[in-house]
């Protein structure tokens, strides 16, 4: 990617869709990535397992690398994502400071528990780090089954949105904000492995591929 330019990936939709099969697809060609693995499911994407901000920062040291971050069954996922956050800051420094230094990507599985929408306490680092990233050229994917539960300050940051089948009401109103009404009416007949792609103000029809 460009030097300035980063993007914020957001992808949302019901269970079994195809949201982790499409973020598997983007994230093959990334060679600095951390993975917020809440359900322990990157591993075998050749990603190396952190449980700790100790290890993921040892892991980190290498020019290039896969980390799936896993945290603890009983973890406050929040107060565990600032810290991961925190972590890749600390590791980008030398962007932010003008150095000439690789980007890194930050994947989030699953955004409803790490970046839940409410404001202030730790989900603020989140909502920074949407809007101020690009200063530490840090990019972000981040997936949810239900959009309205993610925090809309993180999501109105978005530059790239994958809608997959959807059928609460609340999330068809939030996701018509975006991509008008009659469209996130459609959602409730997707097929699985079907999205709407939506970015720039444009839609396009989505297929995942295996
Ligand atoms: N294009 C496709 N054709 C056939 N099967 C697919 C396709 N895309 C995904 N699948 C399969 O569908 C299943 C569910 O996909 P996936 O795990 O990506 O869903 P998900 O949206 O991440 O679900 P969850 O919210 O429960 O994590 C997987 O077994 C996957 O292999
Ligand atoms: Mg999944």
């Amino acid at each position: 990617m460009i030097k300035g330019q980063t993007k914020r990936i957001g992808i949302f939709g019901r269970s079994g869709c195809g949201k982790s099969t499409l973020a598997k697809q983007l994230i093959k060609d990334i060679d600095r990535l951390v993975v917020y693995d809440t359900l322990c499911e990157y591993e075998e994407q050749g990603c190396k397992v952190a449980r700790s901000i100790v290890q993921l920062l040892k892991l980190a040291r290498q020019r290039r690398f896969k980390i799936a971050y896993q945290p603890d069954i009983e973890s406050v996922h929040e107060k565990e994502l600032r810290k991961v956050a925190e972590a890749l800051l600390l590791i980008q420094k030398p962007y932010q400071e003008g150095r000439a230094y690789p980007q890194i990507t930050l994947m989030i599985e699953e955004m409803s528990l790490a970046i839940p929408n409410k404001t202030g306490g730790d989900v603020q680092i989140m909502q920074n780090l949407a809007n101020m990233g690009r200063h530490y050229g840090i990019n972000l994917i981040g997936i949810a089954q239900r959009p309205a539960n993610v925090n809309a300050t993180f999501r109105g940051s978005l530059t790239e949105q994958y809608f997959f089948s959807m059928v609460e009401p609340l999330d068809i109103d939030e996701v018509g904000k975006k991509i008008g009404r009659e469209n996130a009416e459609m959602l409730r007949k997707l097929p699985n492995h079907q999205a709407f792609r939506y970015s720039d103000g444009c839609i396009e029809n989505h297929f995942n591929t295996l």
